[in-house]
């Protein structure tokens, strides 16, 4: 039965689409089946990264509107990895229950689900939230970020989410030393999430979204290749001096 985890943050643009995406093709390039599930209902991304936004005939909200089954929604991106995508308008009525239904109907097909949700704390976090079991907070290391994904990990402990990780995004290690940003305590400290990884800030992450290829040299890769393993449960430690 998968892993079904939702990717969320209380600011928006801190990375939750590029995480989901990055996480999706490292877990799948190492044999994982794994199934995407674009929930940022108006403003789809993940099919616009993964460069199959052309191919879209139809999204979730045509499975809930009874348009088209399950199957049909579905958009195969590699041998182990599946894309769901979003609605590209925004939803005719609320359809709370939709991705909870969904990853119920799916749960046996894959190793893991992750749910990219609308960032904040309204109703497209507790659609998304309702089909996860576990969360991943994410946040940049600045105040405004830290303190609305402190909001949100109340938002999901509320909403049933038992199990919450959070991953640092963007992180500028020269910034940081400079004492421009929280310091990966501080954010620790601020959210009161456990950590399960820093990515780097790293331009080539932009030019891979652009070029809809990917850029295997970059450095934020061996961040997100630590985190999948992390997920998929090796011990793999969390090397913080680096970032001293
Ligand atoms: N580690 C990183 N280094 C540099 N740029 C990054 C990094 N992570 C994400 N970005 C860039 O930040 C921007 C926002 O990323 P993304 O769309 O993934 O955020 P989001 O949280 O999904 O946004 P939204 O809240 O709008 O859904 C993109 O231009 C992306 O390329
Ligand atoms: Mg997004």
């Amino acid at each position: 039965m998968a892993i079904k985890t939702v990717i969320a943050s209380g600011k928006g643009g801190v990375g939750k689409s590029t995480i989901t995406k990055s996480l999706g093709l490292q877990l799948s390039e190492k044999g994982a089946s794994t199934l995407l599930i674009d929930c940022d209902a108006g403003l789809s991304s993940l099919d616009i990264m993964l460069g199959v936004s052309e191919k879209v005939n139809f999204t979730w909200g045509d499975v809930a509107e009874e348009r088209c089954s399950t199957a049909d929604a579905l958009m195969k991106i590699s041998d182990n990895l599946t894309l769901l995508p979003s609605p590209k308008r925004p939803l005719t009525k609320d359809f709370p229950d939709i991705i909870k239904n969904l990853t119920e109907k799916l749960q046996d097909d894959y190793d893991y689900i992750f749910i990219d949700a609308p960032a904040g704390i309204g109703r497209g976090l507790h659609r998304a939230a309702a089909g996860a079991d576990k969360a991943l907070v994410v946040a940049t290391a600045d105040e405004v970020s830290v303190t609305g994904a402190g909001t949100v990990q109340k938002v999901l402990r509320e909403n049933g989410i038992r199990e919450s990780r959070l991953l640092i995004n963007r992180y500028d290690v020269r910034a940081a030393k400079k004492g421009l940003l929280l310091t990966v305590d501080e954010i620790i400290d601020k959210t009161l999430v456990q950590l399960i990884g820093i990515v780097p800030e790293d331009k080539n992450i932009m030019y891979s979204t652009v070029s809809e290829k990917r850029l295997k040299t970059r450095k934020s890769d061996s961040a997100f290749l630590r985190i999948a393993g992390r997920i998929s449960g090796k011990y793999i430690p969390l090397e913080l001096s680096q970032l001293k």
